[in-house]
């Protein structure tokens, strides 16, 4: 059997994603790989690569040479970071993904996760409820990226058999890295400075309700629609995965319920136009029909989680780099 590569293996998805499909593969057929020149300490008992995504012969030489069939294509800039370097972002999101299809429909990588968003949707679609298909106009650059993105992988699968799988997650919230620059990094910084300070600035407004989901469940999903029948799969661009949708109030109500003296603050800034532009909850019955997909943290469980786990140690190393 080959081996299994996680490219931006080291970001928020990424760390999660080597320990499960290491506990599931084996630990040294499963290599981490990233930019970064040094690998976190919770995936250095397995196998890490430098890999620049942007270094298409590398890259190749790479997954060939070591006998990779599987891909899992997280490097990305995210909706906030992507908007401060949008022609950067369109590079980074983009050319990569050609470069793992390509490697697929030459038959050298047999089966592909790549993340899509819910970004892909924009302020003409349907906020509630969003369908699986819909109008999508997205006013992002990361939202563009990943739609043009999921439009490739259809194509390659509709034209040249690549077996590219894809999910639009939601804002995902995790306690064993910090989040890498999106719109809905409100609801994992929140954690920390509960914890640290007992209150928190939110940059969203206290209405602004978004789709959100644990790390646990955006990794069950994963490999749930990894290891699904290729047949039973009747999407290619991308599946709606929903967890659980609340506001900033909200997620600070139910802090309050664990820390009474909890205070929270808004100050929205330019991440507030984005989260305008977002659903506010999705509909992912295709998901469910397709490969039995079914969330299983709300807003209370995620509360419980997260503040029972986060380390501030985490953010203080991050503030020092
Ligand atoms: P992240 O920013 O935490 O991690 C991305 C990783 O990619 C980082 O470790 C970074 O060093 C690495 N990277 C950057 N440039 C690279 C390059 N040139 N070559 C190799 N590696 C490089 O992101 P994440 O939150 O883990 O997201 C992973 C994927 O999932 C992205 O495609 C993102 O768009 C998607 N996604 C994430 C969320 C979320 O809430 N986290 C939601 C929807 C979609
Ligand atoms: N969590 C991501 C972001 O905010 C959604 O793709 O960018």
């Amino acid at each position: 059997m080959g081996k299994t590569i996680i490219i931006g293996a080291c970001g928020q998805i990424g760390t999660e994603l080597v320990l499960e499909l290491r506990k599931r593969k084996g630990v040294n057929a499963v290599i981490a790989a990233d930019v970064k020149d040094e690998v976190p300490e919770i995936l250095a008992s397995g196998p890490y690569a430098k890999m620049d995504i942007l270094d298409r012969e590398a890259v190749r030489a790479y997954i060939m040479n070591e006998g990779i069939t599987e891909v899992y294509l997280l490097a990305a800039l995210l909706s906030a970071t992507a908007e401060k370097h949008p022609d950067f972002a369109w590079r980074l999101n983009m050319e990569g993904l050609f470069t793992i299809l390509d490697l697929a429909k030459e038959g050298v990588v047999k089966k592909i996760f790549w993340p899509s968003s819910i970004a892909v949707f924009g302020p003409t679609t349907p906020r509630d409820k969003t369908p699986q298909f819909t109008i999508t106009e997205p006013t992002t650059i990361y939202g563009i990226s990943k739609l043009a993105g999921e439009r490739w992988c259809e194509y390659y699968h509709q034209k040249h058999h690549v077996d590219v799988r894809s999910i639009r997650y939601p804002g995902l919230i995790s306690y064993t890295s910090l989040p890498g620059g999106g719109t809905t990094d409100y609801a994992v910084d929140i954690f920390y400075q509960a914890k640290l300070n007992n209150q928190y600035v939110s940059f969203l407004s206290s209405d602004s309700e978004l789709p959100m989901m644990y790390m646990e469940d955006a990794i069950r999903a994963t490999v749930e629609l990894m290891e699904a029948d290729a047949n039973s799969l009747k999407i290619r661009s991308s599946y709606n995965l929903a967890g659980c949708s609340f506001t900033p109030s909200e997620l600070a109500n139910e802090i309050k319920k664990h820390l009474p003296d909890f205070k929270m603050e808004y100050k929205p800034d330019f991440r507030q136009a984005i989260a305008d532009s977002w659903p506010r909850s999705i509909d992912d019955s295709a998901a469910s029909r397709d490969w039995g997909w079914s969330a299983r943290y709300g807003i209370g469980e995620i509360v419980s989680v997260m503040l029972e786990n986060v380390n501030i140690d985490l953010l203080k190393t991050s503030t020092q780099k």
